[in-house]
C-alpha cells in the first residue's frame, strides 16, 4: 500500500462514525425494565442503534428519560408493557414538578435524529398502555381520571417515526416538537369495552415545522391529530381515523390569552373519517389572539360523522367555566379578540352525517360540549362555522362538499359572522347584508 493510500484509510477511520448497538435486556416480565431501558439510551445515545427484541415483552413501570440523543434509532421489535398499578403511575405523577401547562411524559425522548422503527410484525411493537382500568375510575360525570400521566414526548427533528403501535392509551399519545420529521404508518387502537369513556386519548399533538404524517391508523377519543400553536408546514395525509374520534383539528388556540398563536400551511388529505363526533375542525378561544393562515381539509371521506366539519371560534373545555384558562383557573375572560383565521379551503368531502346517534361517550353535561352554544341541531349539518366576530374569519372556501344526511333531509349549514366582503369564494349562501346564513346547504362545485 502506497503511503498516501495508508494516510487515505487513516483518514478516512478517524472520521468515521463510532456506531454502536445496544440491545436492551429484559427481566422478560419478571420485574421493572424501566432501568434497562433507561441504561441503554445512556450506553447509546449517539450513533446507535438501540434494539428491543423481537417478540420480547419489556415493563416500563416507571417513566424513561432521555435528553441527550443524537443518531439514534430506536428498534422496537419487542412489546412494551406499562404499569397496571395506577396508584403507582398517580404517584409518579403527582410527585412531579408539573403542571397543566407541561406534562408528565412516561416517554420524554429528546435530541436531534431520534428515530423510531417499529416491527411490521402485528404481534410486535406495540406500547401497551392499559387504559381501560384508567377510563373506569373516572367517576361519575368527570372528565377523566386524576394524575394522568402523556405516553410520549417526541421532541427531534430530522427523524423518521414508522410503524409505532399504541393500544389503549391512559391519555394524550404522542406529542411531537421539532423540525423535518415525518411519521409513517402509525397505528393507535383505543377501543373502550365499559361505559368508561378514554377522554383526552389524543393521536398526535403537534407543534414544529415541516412534520409530515402519511398513513395512519387512528382510533380513539378525542382529536386524531391536534395541530398547535407554533406549527407551520405541516400535513396529514392518507389513512382512516375513527371510533370517537374528535377529527383533523387545529387548536385549540389562544386559551392562554397573554400568547399570540400562531399556524401556518397545513394540509389534511386523503383521510376516511369513520364514527367521529367531527372529522375537519377548528377551535379557538374567545379572548385569544393570534393568526392561523392557509389551511386545508381535502379529500376527505365520512362515514357516520356527526359534525363533518366544524369551525369554532368560541371553544371552551368540558368541565369547566368558559372562562378558564391555561393554568386551570377562573378568571373573568374577556371576549375582546379572536385567533384571526385566514385563508381555509375545504375541498372534496364525500361521505354521510351521523343523524341518528351523534355525539360520544364524552358527553357528561347538559348540553353536551359539542352541542353547547347549537340550539336547534338537525343532525343534518354538513358545515358549522361559528366565527367570533364579522373581522375574524376571510378567505374560507367550500368546495365540492358532498355530505348526506342519514336521515334524508337536504344538508345544512350553520354559519355565523363569514361575510361576502372578506370571504369572496365561500361558497355559502349569504343574506341582504352580506353575512353567511343558515341555510340548506347546496353544494357548489368551483
Ligand atoms: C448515525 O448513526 C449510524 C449508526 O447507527 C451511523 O452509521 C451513521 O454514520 C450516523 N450518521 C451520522 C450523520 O453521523
Ligand atoms: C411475528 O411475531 C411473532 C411473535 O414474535 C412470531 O411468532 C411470528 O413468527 C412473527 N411473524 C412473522 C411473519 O414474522
Ligand atoms: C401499587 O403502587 C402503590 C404505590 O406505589 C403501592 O403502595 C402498592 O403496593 C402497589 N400495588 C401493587 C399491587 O403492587
Ligand atoms: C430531513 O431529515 C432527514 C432524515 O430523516 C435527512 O435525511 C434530511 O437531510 C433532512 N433535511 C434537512 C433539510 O435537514
Ligand atoms: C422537510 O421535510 C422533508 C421530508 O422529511 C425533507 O425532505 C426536507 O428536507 C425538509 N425540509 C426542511 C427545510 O427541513
Ligand atoms: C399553503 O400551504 C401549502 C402546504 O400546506 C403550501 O403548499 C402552499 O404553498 C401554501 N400557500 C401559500 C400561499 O403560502
Ligand atoms: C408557507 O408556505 C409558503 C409557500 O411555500 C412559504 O413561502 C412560507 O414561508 C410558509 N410559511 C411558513 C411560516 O413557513
Ligand atoms: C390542573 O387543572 C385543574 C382544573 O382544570 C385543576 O383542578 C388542577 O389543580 C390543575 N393542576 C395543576 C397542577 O395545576
Ligand atoms: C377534488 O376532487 C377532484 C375529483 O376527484 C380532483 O380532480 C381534484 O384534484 C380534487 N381537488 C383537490 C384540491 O385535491
Ligand atoms: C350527569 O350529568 C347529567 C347531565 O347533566 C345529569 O343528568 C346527571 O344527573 C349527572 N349524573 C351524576 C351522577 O352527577
Ligand atoms: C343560526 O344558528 C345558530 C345556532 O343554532 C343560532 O344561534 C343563530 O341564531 C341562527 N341564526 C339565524 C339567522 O337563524
Ligand atoms: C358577529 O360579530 C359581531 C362583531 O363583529 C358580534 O357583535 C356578533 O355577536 C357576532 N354574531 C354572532 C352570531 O356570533
Amino acid at each position: 500500500m502506497k503511503v498516501s493510500s495508508i494516510i487515505a484509510a487513516l483518514l478516512a477511520a478517524s472520521s468515521a462514525v463510532d456506531a454502536k448497538a445496544c440491545t436492551v435486556q429484559s427481566s422478560n416480565g419478571q420485574s421493572d425494565d424501566s432501568q434497562a431501558i433507561a441504561k441503554a439510551l445512556v450506553e447509546c445515545a449517539e450513533d446507535s442503534v438501540i434494539t428491543f427484541s423481537e417478540g420480547i415483552d419489556y415493563n416500563v413501570f416507571n417513566p424513561v428519560n432521555a435528553s441527550n440523543l443524537s443518531n439514534v434509532t430506536i428498534n422496537m421489535q419487542g412489546n412494551l408493557h406499562l404499569s397496571q398499578n395506577i396508584t403507582h403511575m398517580q404517584s409518579i405523577v403527582n410527585a412531579s414538578a408539573n403542571t397543566n401547562a407541561t406534562a408528565l411524559y412516561w416517554f420524554d425522548l429528546k435530541g436531534e435524529g431520534v428515530n423510531w422503527v417499529g416491527s411490521t410484525n402485528v404481534t410486535n411493537g406495540w406500547i401497551e398502555c392499559y387504559g381501560q382500568a384508567w377510563w373506569d375510575t373516572n367517576p361519575p360525570n368527570g372528565t377523566g381520571a386524576a394524575a394522568r400521566p402523556h405516553l410520549m414526548h417526541y421532541n427531534t427533528s430530522n427523524a423518521v417515526m414508522k410503524n409505532m403501535k399504541i393500544h389503549n392509551t391512559i391519555a394524550w399519545g404522542v406529542v411531537v416538537n421539532g423540525e423535518n420529521i415525518t411519521i409513517t404508518d402509525t397505528f393507535i387502537d383505543v377501543f373502550t369495552n365499559s361505559s368508561g369513556f378514554p377522554f383526552n386519548t389524543d393521536g398526535f399533538n403537534v407543534k414544529g415545522n415541516n412534520i409530515t404524517i402519511l398513513d395512519s391508523t387512528i382510533f380513539n377519543g378525542d382529536d386524531a391529530i391536534a395541530v398547535q400553536s407554533g406549527s407551520y408546514n405541516i400535513l396529514f395525509k392518507g389513512g382512516t381515523i375513527g371510533y370517537a374520534s374528535h377529527g383533523l383539528s387545529i387548536g385549540s388556540l389562544g386559551q392562554d390569552q397573554s400568547k399570540f398563536a400562531a399556524v401556518e400551511n397545513i394540509t389534511f388529505a386523503d383521510v376516511t373519517v369513520i364514527d367521529a363526533v367531527y372529522a375537519a375542525r377548528f377551535k379557538s378561544w374567545i379572548g385569544g389572539q393570534g393568526l392561523t393562515r392557509n389551511i386545508t381539509w381535502k379529500n376527505i371521506r365520512t362515514f357516520n360523522v356527526s359534525f363533518p366539519i366544524f369551525v369554532t371560534q368560541s371553544y371552551f373545555n368540558q368541565g369547566s367555566a368558559q372562562t378558564q384558562i391555561e393554568s386551570g383557573s377562573t378568571t373573568v375572560r374577556p371576549n375582546n379578540s379572536s385567533v384571526i383565521m385566514e385563508n381555509f379551503n375545504w375541498v372534496n368531502f364525500t361521505g354521510t352525517i351521523n343523524s341518528y346517534m351523534p355525539g360520544d361517550g364524552s358527553c357528561v353535561t347538559d348540553p353536551c360540549w359539542y352541542d353547547a352554544g347549537l340550539p336547534n341541531l338537525k343532525h343534518n349539518e354538513a358545515i358549522i362555522v361559528e366565527c367570533n366576530t364579522n373581522t375574524s374569519c376571510s378567505n374560507f372556501s367550500f368546495e365540492n362538499i358532498q355530505l348526506s344526511p342519514q336521515n334524508r333531509l337536504e344538508p345544512s349549514g350553520i354559519c355565523l359572522n363569514a361575510t361576502a366582503d372578506l370571504n369572496p369564494q365561500l361558497g355559502l349562501e349569504v343574506d341582504e347584508n352580506g353575512y353567511c346564513v343558515n341555510a340548506t346547504y347546496v353544494p357548489v362545485s368551483a
